[in-house]
């Protein structure tokens, strides 16, 4: 389509593009064409999308030789279940997929998990097309391989590698998403920004508006700047051996606060947000940092609209919740720290440190709030 961007993902295992683009939706017939021969595909979506979009793309495989088998699953966190990627399989089977046939994801994050882990497992492996319909998925989730469904001792426990063909992020797909989502996706942008340097940052500041607004241009080039940075770390760290593990700038506090508030209660970017908030404030006591980035960070996420969230104020609950998540290694928590925008520290933090400084921050927010 015109004015569309692509960027190239290339990890040890596997090189793909991704696309983005007002309108790519109603052409994903012909660019699946392009990467695959397959007669027919999964097309695995939830029941909000599937009415917003599935007929536009299941129109389009069919136009491109494509045959679509539908496969719809309740939206939401729930349906990255173990027993629901099951029950997927077996509708694949049903139909008789085969080996050169496809899943095509059409969603958020949960979709193209889920569908990222039938691909994967499915007669030992089919090849999968991401078509993230969040702006969470098409700055994060859809890029970089990562699959995987919950487990009730926590989220994102049981998963596979797994790199799509193609990702074709059609922005123009945004317009119908709930304002919360927004703002959830805006703060993995804002993450983004933070971890790319300070000139992508000034940019996402002078912009916050228009982001906030949705203005297309704007959303187009924020989409494109996140992306790139994404393709960037996992291209150098597909397995999280390293610097992938930046990426969860935020996301150590983040997850924390989503579990001892009940998941769904806190949305996950204003969760996110705050871990931000409060790793800057970790990267002053723990690096020597300067206060500064702290408050060019939230200059940047007040602006975006992205304020503090009320949740539990209890620092051994969330410490105890940290310790529950991945991040968590050899019993000491750890933290993607950013001293200053564009430069990443991983820090393995004690826990009668940790324990003081939560405590300090939800004090403090309380005072805030
Ligand atoms: N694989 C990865 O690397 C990775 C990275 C980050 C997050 N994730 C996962 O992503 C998930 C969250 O993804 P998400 O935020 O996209 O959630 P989601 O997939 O649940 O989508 C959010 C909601 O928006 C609806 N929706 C989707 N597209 C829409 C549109 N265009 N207009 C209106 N509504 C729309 C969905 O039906 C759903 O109700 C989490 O499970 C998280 O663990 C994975």
């Amino acid at each position: 389509v015109s004015g569309e961007a692509r960027l190239v993902v290339a990890t040890s295992s596997a090189s793909y593009e991704v696309v983005i683009a007002d309108g790519l939706l109603g052409q994903a017939g012909e660019y699946v064409r392009k990467v695959s021969d397959g007669a027919r595909c999964a097309l695995v979506t939830d029941d909000n999308v599937y009415g917003m979009f599935g007929a536009t793309v299941s129109t389009s495989l069919r136009d491109a030789g494509i045959e679509a088998v539908e496969i719809v699953v309740p939206h939401g966190e729930p349906s990255k279940r173990w027993d629901r990627a099951g029950e997927v399989l077996e509708q694949m089977a049903a139909a008789r997929l085969e080996r050169t046939d496809l899943v095509v994801a059409l969603g958020g994050g949960v979709i193209g998990d889920l569908a990222g882990l039938c691909a994967a497992v499915y007669l030992r492996g089919v090849g999968y097309v991401q078509l993230p319909t969040t702006l969470l998925s098409q700055v994060d989730s859809s890029v970089g391989g990562k699959t995987g469904v919950d487990l009730r001792a926590g989220k994102n426990l049981a998963g596979a590698f797994k790199q799509p063909l193609l990702v074709l992020a059609d922005t123009s797909a945004l317009g119908t998403l709930p304002d919360e989502e927004w703002r959830s996706g805006l703060a993995e942008v804002a993450k983004a920004a933070m971890l790319t340097g300070s000139d992508q940052v000034e940019w996402m500041i002078r912009n916050a508006g228009a982001l906030a607004h949705r203005e297309p241009e704007a959303v187009r080039e924020a989409v494109l700047a996140a992306v790139r940075h994404k393709i960037g770390v996992v291209s150098a760290d597909e397995h999280e051996t390293g610097l992938r593990e930046s990426l969860n700038y935020g996301h150590t506090l983040g997850h924390a606060i989503e579990r001892v508030a009940g998941y769904g209660v806190v949305p996950h970017g204003l969760a996110v947000a705050e871990g931000m908030r409060f790793a800057a404030r970790l990267a002053v006591s723990v690096l020597g940092a300067s206060a500064e980035v702290a408050s060019v960070q939230d200059d940047l996420l007040n602006g975006l609209g992205i304020s503090q969230p009320p949740y539990p104020r209890d620092a051994e609950a969330l410490l105890d919740a940290m310790h529950a998540d991945k991040k968590a290694r050899g019993g000491t928590v750890r933290f993607a720290l950013v001293p200053e925008p564009g430069r990443y520290v991983a820090a393995a933090v004690d826990d009668d440190v940790l324990l003081a400084e939560v405590r300090a921050w939800v004090e403090q927010s309380d005072e805030r709030g």
